[in-house]
């Protein structure tokens, strides 16, 4: 019997989540370039969202490394959270973080009172759907042309039990 350790469950276990500070926006925008080019939202946008109390969080390896981020906010009626982006640098994915920040952003807008949650996902991203679809979002609309001709977006949302 092979008693020792899974690495991919070792990781998971090791990669802390945490909400950001204004200092790590810096490694947050460094990862969105990597990963979105041109469609990354920088190193403004996360800090002001940080500093009007809208959820970003990280998660960091045990070297301390920036793992992934997720960028949510409070829709203008204040009933609804939007996840905006969820973002694992390519040598951490599949390994559980994608998983447990969108877990923890839910969690922050259910304590916040929130009705519900959503996200939109472009209709090719499978890994994104399939995440979203694996912690009990429904996908709920198609919206044709979203990001430019051809190029369509789905709408997944969450309603929120807990809610008062
Ligand atoms: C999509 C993304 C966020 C997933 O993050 P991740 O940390 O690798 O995902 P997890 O390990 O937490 O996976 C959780 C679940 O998501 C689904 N999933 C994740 N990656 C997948 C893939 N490549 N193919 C199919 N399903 C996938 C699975 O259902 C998985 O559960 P399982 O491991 O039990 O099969 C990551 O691939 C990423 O950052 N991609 C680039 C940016 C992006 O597209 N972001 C999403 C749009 S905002």
């Amino acid at each position: 019997m092979n008693l020792s350790p899974d690495p991919e469950r070792n990781q998971r276990e090791r990669c802390s989540i945490d909400m950001a500070q204004r200092s790590d926006c810096k490694a947050i925008a460094q990862l969105g370039r990597d990963v979105w080019g041109e469609w990354s939202n920088g190193k403004p946008l996360p800090m002001q969202l940080i500093e009007l109390n809208h959820p970003v969080l990280i998660s960091r390896d045990h070297s301390g490394k920036l793992a992934g981020y997720l960028i949510g906010l409070f829709e203008a009626s204040g009933i609804s959270g939007h996840i905006l982006s969820v973002t694992i640098s390519e040598t951490h994915r599949r390994m559980g973080i994608g998983e447990q920040l969108v877990e923890r952003a839910v969690s922050f807008f259910s304590a916040s009172r929130a009705q519900s949650v959503t996200a939109i996902i472009t209709a090719e991203n499978q890994p994104s759907q399939a995440l979203f679809r694996k912690l009990g979002f429904d996908a709920i609309e198609e919206i044709e042309d979203y990001y430019g001709p051809g190029e369509a977006a789905i709408r997944f949302a969450m309603a929120l039990s807990d809610s008062p």
